[in-house]
């Protein structure tokens, strides 16, 4: 007889907007043995990964790394920048948005919250206008999430750098790319972004443990007279000693050489056809929502995501029982929604080591488990994403088929 807690046989699906799985390649990479971080070895890698960092976010000036969460590189863009008592410009995206304003008042800002209904991204036009209002200039900071991991919607950042210049005013532009960061096309000197926020544990395919600030150097010249409180943070301390390779305190060695591996798959396969393979995989799964005859909680299709697809649940349906019958019969984690629509929507991660036969495995479960929770739809949502998939031919096969 089967024991109770016995291995599943076969890899579990882990399916949530992050972590995202990390592939063979980089778990290789970073078994290997902790080196001194003050000796030459150290030295090399740490020049090594803060070099290749800068094509990953699209930038010629620094990025910084910290061991630490997203949420750290978030404290990291807004005390490095900002003093106390500053007004800054937020948008109601998400939950995600939501908890970056909660830290911005936690530590002591005036964050004003431009609302939204989670369905949507930033308007941009609304910011311009916002921001031609405050004739004072007091606001000194725009803050954006790109991709909004809690309802799969995309923002468009070069829209909100245009209507940051068309107001003509002089705030900050603070941007959150934890999920979009290696999935989504993402530029931070060519849509003029500040701070650019991001965390390993999505795109870059690497466990959770890294974040990371781009900086620009009006951000950097901010730095210099912004008065928030900070140490763990500074970016002066930390730029001073990356300059040479080192780290002001002891870094996350070997998550580092994980990175390395990651910047390299990345850089192999081009981040174009990176962004491509996403957006059809998000193409693929939006037609097997649609042919299951669910919703997407996103309501604009020029803000999907490329990275997750958030679905709604049908009334008097729980999402979070579909989610747990899916766990229990297939080994599939899929994200929860989160506060405002927990229990309502769930998320289905297609981002970061991704293929086609991994997306067509993710829609039978989730196909599977519609029909097991009793959830109303129809079938065939897997054969309408497979001939997505099928049409669209995939860029790494396309690569393949030209070495033949
Ligand atoms: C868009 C976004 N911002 C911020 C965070 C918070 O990052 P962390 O949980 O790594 O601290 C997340 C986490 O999923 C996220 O998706």
């Amino acid at each position: 007889m089967a024991r109770l807690n016995a291995h599943p046989s076969g890899r579990h699906f882990l399916q949530i907007p992050g972590p995202t799985n990390v592939p063979d390649r980089i778990l290789r990479a970073m078994d290997h043995p902790t080196i001194d971080h003050r000796g030459p070895e150290f030295q090399a890698l740490a020049q090594q990964v803060l070099a290749g960092l800068r094509p990953v976010f699209q930038t010629q000036g620094p990025v910084v790394i910290y061991p630490a969460s997203g949420t750290g590189a978030w404290e990291a863009a807004l005390v490095n920048t900002l003093s106390p008592g500053d007004a800054v410009l937020m948008v109601e995206t998400g939950h995600f948005a939501t908890l970056w304003k909660k830290l911005a008042e936690r530590l002591g800002l005036k964050p004003e919250f431009l609302p939204g209904d989670w369905r949507h991204g930033v308007d941009a036009a609304q910011v311009e206008q916002r921001l031609r209002e405050d004739t004072g200039r007091t606001l000194k900071a725009v803050c954006v999430v790109h991709n909004e991991t809690s309802t799969a919607v995309t923002s468009d950042i070069a829209a909100v750098r245009r209507a940051i210049d068309a107001a003509g005013h002089p705030a900050l532009l603070l941007v959150d790319t934890i999920s979009s960061l290696g999935s989504i096309d993402y530029r931070h000197d060519a849509w003029g972004v500040d701070v650019t926020v991001a965390g390993s544990q999505k795109g870059l395919m690497l466990p959770p443990g890294l974040s990371f600030n781009a900086i620009s150097a009006k951000a950097l010249a901010a730095s210099k007279t912004a008065r928030l409180p900070r140490s763990y943070w500074a970016w002066d301390e930390m730029l001073a000693a990356n300059a040479n390779g080192w780290f002001p305190f002891t870094p996350a060695t070997n998550l580092l050489y994980g990175l390395a591996e990651a910047i390299d798959m990345l850089m192999e396969e081009g981040l174009t056809a990176v962004f491509a393979r996403h957006a059809r995989h998000g193409a693929a799964t939006r037609a097997a929502v649609t042919a299951w005859g669910l919703d997407l909680l996103c309501l604009n299709p020029a803000e999907y995501s490329q990275a997750l697809t958030a679905v709604v649940m049908p009334a008097g349906h729980d999402a979070d029982a579909f989610r747990k019958i899916v766990l229990q019969h297939f080994n599939m984690s899929l994200g929860q929604g989160l506060t405002k629509v927990a229990g309502k929507v769930f998320r289905i991660g297609h981002l970061g080591d991704f293929n086609d036969l991994t997306l067509v495995g993710t829609l039978g479960g989730v196909e599977m488990g519609l029909a097991l929770a009793g959830v109303p739809h129809r079938e065939g949502g897997v054969q309408a994403a497979m001939a997505v998939l099928r049409t669209t031919g995939s860029p790494a096969t396309a690569v393949r088929r030209a070495a033949e």
